[in-house]
């Protein structure tokens, strides 16, 4: 989500508007913004892109000299005009808008209904946040805010107004991006610098549980304690186009290294304090579980090679067969599917046209549909009975990185629930895997730390047209991944096959040179992989290898090698996929593409 407000002799909302487009990036189902017109507080708020709400407000001629605005990636509740912010209390006296996530906010629903007999309007978290302050205000706006902060648990930057005290702004941060922007005779907040480049280069960047107090000439920040604190000017000296991509060259970079927090957030939501699944709502109880007979994971690009480990560790852990398919095959072959399949549907913008009708016609032949999805409310999400959310945020970037990472922590979550709740999988285990989960966002920030070695590679590399790659167990669904991420934004001709199959055909086209990629992660397939390795040498192949960083042996055989960090063999996709994702975007860049939107693709296809 992207949060803006401004106070000054400006028209606030026109400058809220314009500042909310450029964090469209940020999330783009629906937006809203709150004014003072004429003394009274304005709520517009619409589902869909920001420019639905420029349109519908068109018309009305606002005045105001101060507002809050914000757009929404949808969390708690599906992206709908109620459910975007702003929110207010009751007596539509107080307005704010929010960024990040009320954890308790259930328990303070109940408690706000219960002793102040609040009527609720939307569905979401935030809302609990304008009531709470509304019944913590007795004339003091900033007395207010500290009172419901107090109360809360969870991230936020949050915005406040309040038509009592109309020339002041209340701001106040924790865990989610905050920065007020200082202009002349206005000032602004925002959750990202790209919204207010335009207008202003002097920045506060605000520190966690600190309270800001914005007027038209001044701002003063305050800590928990609400003593003032004093803060440097911060000169912002990029432009706005590098900023919304926070410094990188392109979107898809921004994203493989957002990797290690997105699997971090799409992971810690769903475990308790004692490492324990939490469902929330999902229903998946172990009379459910023992009737079903089947598994069916269905997905198209990206998320059918996420589909692809989940096959494997399902099977492993849940000891239930799994079919996959790639969604657009799936229909047309009259498949088993009855009321004893779960059906696993996985995309990341839940309107691929052809998942949505592989998932239809799984539901007319009684399956039940669990989806993996990205965007809240999308038509996959709406048309599931359970949702397992990503918790990746905006994927801008055709090419998918952090969404297929957060795929694969989802798939784990579900097998390991579904095989400790079956009884097939034992304590120890169990924790083992979560353990070693856990552990995966730093190990991640270990191989993005090698990006500058990848790189040379590929300076290596990148005039070569025809690339192979290959892997055993895991590693070849691996393969599948890195080999697409490679074709789709570089446009070389690279072909992913499981290693052990290359010598029954394949292996015709190794010759003097040929490049190969060997991924090796799997300590049980090592010796096995080795020798595919010399298979390929023998032929006169340029061999790139991957492995656990303790397999040195694959040095004597390879021309280079990228480590990984040693984990667990059931885990290696989620840390291996990721210098194969820097390889291919080093590549593509050294060939010129265009990254983010590579030629004939679309980042999400809606037709069959
Ligand atoms: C398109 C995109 C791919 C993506 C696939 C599935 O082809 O270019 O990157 O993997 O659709 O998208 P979904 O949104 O369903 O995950």
């Amino acid at each position: 989500c992207g949060i803006v407000g401004y106070i000054g002799d400006g028209n606030a909302s026109e400058i809220i508007i314009d500042g909310l487009k450029k964090l469209e990036y940020r999330g783009y189902d629906s937006s809203g913004i709150a004014i003072f017109n004429k003394g009274k507080l304005e709520v517009r708020k619409y589902k869909g892109r920001i420019a639905n709400l420029e349109a519908a407000i068109a018309g009305e001629h606002f005045e105001s000299k101060i507002g809050i605005g914000h757009t929404r990636w949808a969390t708690h509740g599906a992206p709908s005009d109620v459910n975007a912010h702003p929110h207010s209390n009751m007596d539509q006296s107080i307005a704010i808008v929010h960024n990040g996530i009320i954890e308790n906010y259930v328990e303070l629903k109940e408690w706000l209904i219960k002793e102040h007999q609040v009527a609720f309007n939307s569905e979401t978290d935030t809302e609990v946040i304008a009531h709470l302050i509304s019944v913590f205000y007795e004339g003091d706006l900033v007395d207010a805010v500290y009172k419901a902060v107090e109360k809360m648990r969870g991230a936020y930057g949050i915005g406040v107004i309040c038509s009592k005290e109309p020339d002041k702004m209340v701001a106040v941060r924790k865990d989610s991006p905050l920065v007020v922007g200082l202009g002349e005779g206005c000032n602004f907040i925002a959750s990202d610098i790209p919204a207010l480049l335009k207008h202003v280069r002097k920045i506060y960047l605000i520190e966690n549980n600190e309270t800001v107090v914005l007027t038209e000439n001044n701002v003063k920040i305050y800590n928990a304690d609400r003593k003032e604190v004093k803060r440097e000017v911060f000169n912002v000296t990029w432009d706005a186009d590098a900023a919304e991509k926070e410094g990188y060259d392109h979107f898809m970079l921004k994203e493989i290294h957002e990797q290690p927090k997105g699997i971090y957030e799409t992971l810690n939501r769903r475990l308790d304090d004692n490492g324990m699944i939490k469902l929330d709502g999902i229903s998946l109880t172990k009379e459910e579980l023992d009737r079903f007979n089947k598994v069916y994971i269905v997905a198209c690009g990206t998320a059918y090679h996420a589909g692809l480990v989940g096959k494997f560790v399902i099977e492993k852990l849940a000891k239930i067969p799994v079919e996959i398919d790639v969604a657009s095959e799936f229909r047309y072959r009259d498949p088993f599917v009855d009321d004893k399949t779960l059906f696993i549907a996985i995309s990341q913008s839940g309107e691929t046209l052809d998942t949505l009708a592989a998932l239809r016609e799984a539901k007319n032949k009684g399956a039940r549909i669990l989806s993996i999805v990205n965007v809240v409310g999308s038509s996959v999400a709406r048309e599931s009975d359970d949702v397992f959310y990503t918790w990746a945020g905006p994927e801008i970037a055709v090419a998918s990185t952090k969404a297929y990472t957060t795929q694969l922590v989802c798939l784990y979550l579900i097998a390991l629930y579904m095989g400790y709740t079956k009884g097939v999988v034992e304590d120890a285990t169990y924790h083992k895997y979560i353990e070693e989960l856990k552990a995966v966002p730093d190990k991640l920030r270990e191989v993005l730390a090698q990006e500058e070695q990848i790189r040379n590679i590929a300076k290596e590399l990148y005039k070569r047209e025809q690339v192979f790659f290959i892997g055993r167990g895991l590693d070849s669904g691996v393969s599948y991944e890195g080999s697409l991420k490679l074709k789709e934004i570089s446009y070389i001709n690279s072909f992913a096959i499981a290693a052990g199959e290359l010598k029954h055909g394949t292996i015709a086209l190794i010759e003097q040179d040929t490049l190969v990629i060997a991924l090796a992660t799997q300590d049980r397939l090592f010796e096995k992989m080795l020798s595919n390795i010399q298979e390929v040498k023998a032929r006169g192949a340029y061999v790139i290898g991957l492995a656990k960083e303790n397999n040195r042996e694959i040095e004597k055989q390879s021309n280079r090698v990228i480590y990984i960090p040693e984990c667990m063999d059931e885990i290696t996709p989620l840390l291996s996929v990721v210098p194969l994702q820097i390889l291919a975007y080093d590549i593509a860049k050294l060939r010129g593409c265009d990254i983010d939107k590579p030629k004939n693709l679309a980042k999400s296809v809606t037709v069959e």
